[in-house]
């Protein structure tokens, strides 16, 4: 079996007859590693992750087939897997972009699966940042208003993104490239003014499709090696879907999906649940 899935779900305390009855709830990782073993705070663990899409009528698409996964604060992970497996949509979710038709996600110790979208809207400006493929920057403005504006989304004054802005693009060492529009500056720039936004308040969790996807391999470069100083300088933890084998060896672990189930894990994940943790703990002592 491979190691660190579906025996995982189990050490996870999804087991018959352990529904989540609480809202609430903080677990640690057990991560194996060359370098021994990593203990981490849980900060997405997604268990059992079901979608259908209907596409007509006795026609659909099981997307997610029992999806289990969990990710550890301060990770850096990339999901791989063919085209049309599903890393998309199980990324959405984790992100309460969409929702499942049954299972649990679990985002920094908080039931989100289920939670109603105003509540879902105040989490994902306050803890989850994104990135996509196509960069997703606003044309007509410049590099400091568009990271900006993701600060005023998340109330901030107008003066106050500013300076938060400034700070994130310092980040991403784009500070001089602040008053230029997405045009002015190549793919690699314009994904780092991407990752500034996406950091601008301080998220918990950034996540990423496909990010270096229309990006030549020097931009690349660029982009992987400021997600990796960000993730180590921060702690951010990095969740990113990727076709792209330099983003996965950047990464501390590579997680593998297949038919919408998650196959493979590069790390032994030998525990899950804090609640069974004790257990657990003896179990694989
Ligand atoms: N909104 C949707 N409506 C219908 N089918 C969808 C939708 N989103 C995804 N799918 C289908 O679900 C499956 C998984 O898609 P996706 O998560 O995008 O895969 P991946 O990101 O691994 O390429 C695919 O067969 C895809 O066609
Ligand atoms: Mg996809």
């Amino acid at each position: 079996m491979a190691p660190g899935t579906s025996d995982t779900g189990a050490a996870g305390g999804q087991g018959a007859g352990a529904p989540s009855d609480s809202r609430t709830r903080h677990t640690r990782l057990i991560i194996e590693t060359e370098e021994g073993t990593k203990t981490m705070k849980t900060i997405v663990s997604v268990k059992s992750l079901n979608k259908r899409y209907e596409l007509g009528k006795d026609n659909y698409v099981d997307a997610l087939r029992g999806a289990t996964v969990n990710i550890g604060s301060g990770e850096m992970v990339a999901i791989m897997g063919p085209s049309g497996c599903g890393k998309s949509t199980m990324l959405h979710m984790m992100g309460c972009l969409d929702t499942p038709d049954s299972g649990e996600i679990w985002l920094n110790g908080r039931r989100v699966d289920d939670l109603s979208t105003r509540a879902t809207t105040k989490l994902l400006r306050e803890e989850i940042g994104f990135i996509f493929q196509g960069f997703n920057l606003v044309s007509t403005m410049t590099a400091l208003d568009n990271v900006a504006l993701a600060a005023q989304y998340a109330g901030k004054s107008r003066r106050e993104s500013q300076t938060m802005a400034r700070e994130a693009l310092e980040a991403v060492g784009l500070a001089e490239r602040a008053a230029h529009r997405p045009s002015e500056l190549s793919g690699g720039q314009q994904q780092r003014v991407a990752i500034a936004r996406a950091l601008v308040n301080k998220p918990a969790v950034i996540m990423g499709d496909e990010p270096t996807g229309n990006l030549d391999t020097a931009s690349s470069a660029e982009v992987i090696d400021m997600m990796r100083e960000i993730n180590l300088l921060t702690g951010t933890t990095f969740i990113l879907v990727t076709h792209d084998p330099d983003v996965a060896a950047a990464c501390d672990r590579v997680i593998h999906m297949r038919d919408g189930v998650v196959t493979d894990d590069t790390s032994r994940l030998v525990a899950a649940a804090a609640r069974d943790a004790e257990r657990d703990l003896e179990r694989v002592a």
